[in-house]
């Protein structure tokens, strides 16, 4: 005979498993009714709804950085201190309908970038207009056209660098006068101080052609001749009835590539601007220039590439002496295929 008290037990045994499948699910199932909470797909994620988190600073120190709040105004804040303070108020920005700056290293004047333009991966034109943080108040006329290639301060100071019209101009403080440094350059024939689309593309992976020394003494410059590299052509349908037609030098295999030349000018003097030429080797041969790094406010180290890329020269050059002469030296040979040397 099965006892009474076996009985309750199995009853007691199902109901438990009964309330512990139960309760969850009507918990679950009340969340799901009852939450705001929606799914998400991969819209947001194109839409950069959802993204990792991140965080923007500039350092402008071994212990100090800028960083814009999400209102967009810009806090210096220091690590060592854990202090931190309003360096430029968002109206500065709104003003100006500024969407960055970059600030000189003497921390003295802002250039506020507006009319962003992008052009291809890396590159793009905009507006910078310049900010005297002392006296409060905007360097007019700024001297700086209006549809900039490229806008560097010096590493020190602030002495500035700009590209404009295929150009490279300099200005030795904000408030003197601009210094035009160049005056061949050309659309898609005659590029100064800003990479072609192959360079830009395929050797820098940037927007610059422009190399400051460290003091600012000196500026590198490129010039990209692209006059016999063939086009490619594409429609572009934009805003108007009829597309336009976009061409770029675009070398192929086979067809030529752009002939690049490096400058150095000396602010001190911008008549004194001498070529950093390519070792006599290549000279003949179709090259790249594969790197520009200064070493010293005086020496600058040069990679130069074969187009065939299986032959590197890095060389250091000494600017300050007279003779321009190399000073180092380094070749590396491959059976292979030879990248830049980092
Ligand atoms: C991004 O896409 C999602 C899904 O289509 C949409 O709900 C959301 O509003 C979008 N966000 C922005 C900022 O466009
Ligand atoms: C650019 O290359 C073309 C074709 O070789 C040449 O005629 C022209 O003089 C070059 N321009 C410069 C500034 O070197
Ligand atoms: C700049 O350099 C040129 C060429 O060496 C020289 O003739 C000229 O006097 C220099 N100008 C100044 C202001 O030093």
């Amino acid at each position: 005979m099965v006892s009474i008290a076996k009985v309750l037990l199995a009853v007691l045994g199902v109901a438990v498993v009964v309330v512990l499948i139960a309760v969850p699910t009507v918990i679950f199932l009340k969340e799901e009714e009852g939450s705001n909470m929606r799914t998400f797909t991969l819209f947001d994620v194109f839409n950069y709804t959802l993204k990792p988190a991140s965080y923007n600073m500039k350092w402008i120190s071994d212990y100090e950085y800028l960083h814009k709040e999400t209102d967009g105004s810009i806090f210096l804040y220091n690590v060592n201190t854990n202090m931190f303070e309003e360096f430029l108020n968002r109206d500065k920005f709104i003003a100006r309908d500024a969407s960055d700056y970059q600030l000189s290293a003497d921390r003295r004047y802002v250039a506020f970038m507006s009319n962003y333009n992008k052009v291809w991966r890396h590159s793009f034109t905009a507006s910078y207009s310049l900010y005297d943080r002392q006296s409060d108040k905007d360097i007019t006329p700024s001297d700086i056209p209006d549809v900039v290639q490229y806008f560097a301060w010096a590493p020190t100071g602030n002495k500035l660098a700009y590209v404009w019209d295929n150009n490279v101009y300099l200005k030795t403080s904000p408030e003197s006068p601009r210094e035009q440094i160049t005056f061949n350059g050309e659309p898609n024939k005659i590029l100064n101080g800003i990479p072609d689309w192959v360079y830009e593309e395929e050797m820098f992976s940037s927007n610059r052609g422009v190399w400051w020394s460290p003091g600012g003494k000196y500026l590198a410059y490129a010039e990209f001749n692209d006059t016999l590299v063939h086009n490619i052509e594409y429609s572009w349908f934009g805003e108007d009835q009829y597309p336009s037609t976009i061409s770029i030098p675009y070398p192929k295999a086979g067809t030529p590539n752009p002939v690049v030349k490096l400058f150095v000018v000396d602010t001190d003097n911008t008549t004194i601007v001498t070529e950093v030429v390519v070792p006599a080797s290549f000279s003949k041969l179709e090259h790249y220039l594969a790197s520009v790094t200064w070493v010293t406010d005086n020496r600058i180290a040069v990679q130069w590439l074969k187009r065939q890329q299986n032959h590197l020269i890095l060389q250091i050059y000494d600017i300050s002496g007279s003779s321009r002469n190399p000073v180092e030296h380094l070749e590396l040979t491959s059976t292979g295929w030879i990248g830049r040397v980092c």
